[in-house]
């Protein structure tokens, strides 16, 4: 009798979120497949559900959809319109204030793409003649669940002397597979592990997809470099620009789940040039207020979508139609650790946009904070004649882009005791 009603329950519910889905959002019948009871059922159990996937990823456990809201500027800065993202994001707001779940994506890894054609033509006019790897990001932007190819659970837990403080800055590389030397050329430089100023933890991760089929097969050296360093984590997505936003969300459930105490993140490139104690000097000197909601770096405040199908960051209209908040330039920012977990909760509201610096500049925006700008970084280099000048780098905290020979230049010339500046 009670399964019987709780049976019932369940398919009343179910019906409810089709009938809300089908009202609110206008998409056409061919979601319908994917909306299947299991889909909403699936994802409202995915917490107990997750042990038995056969191929588990970190998810931290769903906040519960009251702890998360989404400021009021977000809303201001994207219109509400036809376009199929702006859509999305204004369904799920809706879903929101009525205490549901606000974005339907899948857990099952294996099974969350779009294949139906029909669905995205539907939703998007010219679908069919968007570059290849945007329809690509398209089919793919539900699934958030990759499998982990690489993990270093150990890497926030400090060692065996007991009372360690607890990372202080965790440096969070994007890079790739095949980096190699960028990514010893940042070891040994400015992403050099351990307690800087006698008490300050510094740690670092670079973070991997898949090489895609093409590339030679890395996994091997990648486990040797992975067990030499401890410093690689990798999942079982394919490199490609599209796929950084998602490389990103993946990050931020892991330092949630690995290194929840880190004080402060950096999020960058494997090609870019740190000074850290400059860094170090910098986030030390914050007040505990803004130390605790900062997102520093090159800000772009002004930005809107680029619509020249060649531009590597072409966004097509009838997939987004509006301008960008601001954000930090993806190149290299900074960032409390306190603000990772309002982050990954809004992102549960926020679709996957295909740009991973302007994502998280929406994201950071939907908690109504704004990022700050420092012309210490400069992720779009510095001047020609001042490129071979230590006391300019000196005074600076990030610069976008430098080589691994470079790097080490640099990062020898600003310590050595003969530089005076
Ligand atoms: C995931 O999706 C695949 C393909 O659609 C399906 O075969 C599989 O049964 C699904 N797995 C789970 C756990 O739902
Ligand atoms: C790459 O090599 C490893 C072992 O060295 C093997 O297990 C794996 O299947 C290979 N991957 C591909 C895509 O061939
Ligand atoms: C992102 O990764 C998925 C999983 O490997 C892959 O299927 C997809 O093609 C990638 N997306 C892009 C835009 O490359
Ligand atoms: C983080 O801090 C809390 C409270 O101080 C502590 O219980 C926990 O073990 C710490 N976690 C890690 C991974 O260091």
């Amino acid at each position: 009798m009670r399964r019987i009603k709780t049976l019932s329950a369940i398919v009343v519910l179910v019906t409810l979120f089709l009938i809300f889905f089908y009202s609110t959002l206008h998409l056409e019948t061919a979601y319908g497949r994917r909306a299947d009871p299991g889909g909403p059922l699936k994802h409202a159990t995915s917490q107990v559900q997750d042990s038995n996937v056969k191929t588990p990823s970190f998810t931290t456990p769903h906040p519960a959809v009251h702890d998360v809201s989404v400021s009021d500027v977000l809303r201001q800065i994207i219109p509400q319109n036809g376009a199929y993202w702006n859509r999305l994001l204004y369904s799920a707001l809706r879903n929101l204030n009525k205490g549901e779940d606000p974005f339907s994506y899948d857990t099952n890894w294996s099974g969350c793409r779009e294949t139906s054609q029909e669905f995205l033509q539907n939703n998007m006019h010219d679908f069919s003649s968007y570059p290849v790897l945007f329809q690509d990001f398209l089919q793919g932007m539900k699934c958030r669940t990759p499998p982990v190819l690489l993990n270093q659970p150990n890497k926030c837990i400090s060692g065996d002397r007991k009372g360690d403080n607890p990372t202080f800055l965790l440096f969070a590389i994007k890079s790739t597979p095949g980096n190699f030397e960028r990514r010893q050329a940042v070891r040994e430089t400015w992403g050099r592990e351990g307690t800087h100023q006698s008490q300050l933890q510094v740690r670092i991760v670079f973070l991997l997809g898949s090489p895609s089929l093409d590339d030679p097969n890395l996994t091997q050296l990648l486990s040797f470099e992975a067990s030499q360093f401890k410093d690689l984590v990798q999942w079982d997505f394919h490199e490609s620009l599209l796929n950084l936003t998602l490389k990103m969300h993946m990050f931020l459930q892991w330092t949630l789940k690995f290194c929840p105490n880190a004080s402060f993140v950096f999020s960058g490139d494997d090609d870019v040039f740190v000074n850290t104690p400059a860094v170090l000097r910098y986030l030390q000197s914050l007040e505990p207020y803004k130390a605790s909601r900062l997102y520093v770096g090159h800000v772009i405040s002004t930005a809107s979508p680029l619509r020249d199908p060649q531009s590597k960051y072409y966004i097509p209209l009838s997939f987004y139609d509006g301008p960008y908040p601001a954000y930090a330039g993806g190149g290299g920012f900074l960032c409390s650790g306190a603000l990772l977990q309002p982050l990954h909760s809004v992102s549960r509201v926020i679709p996957f946009f295909p740009i991973d610096d302007v994502y998280a500049g929406m994201c950071v925006e939907a908690l109504g904070v704004s990022p700050e700008v420092n012309n210490g970084f400069q992720t779009f280099d510095i001047k020609e004649q001042d490129r071979e000048n230590l006391c300019v780098h000196k005074g600076l905290l990030l610069i976008h882009q430098r080589s691994p020979l470079q790097t080490k230049k640099l990062w020898k010339g600003i310590h050595s005791p003969l530089l005076t500046c």
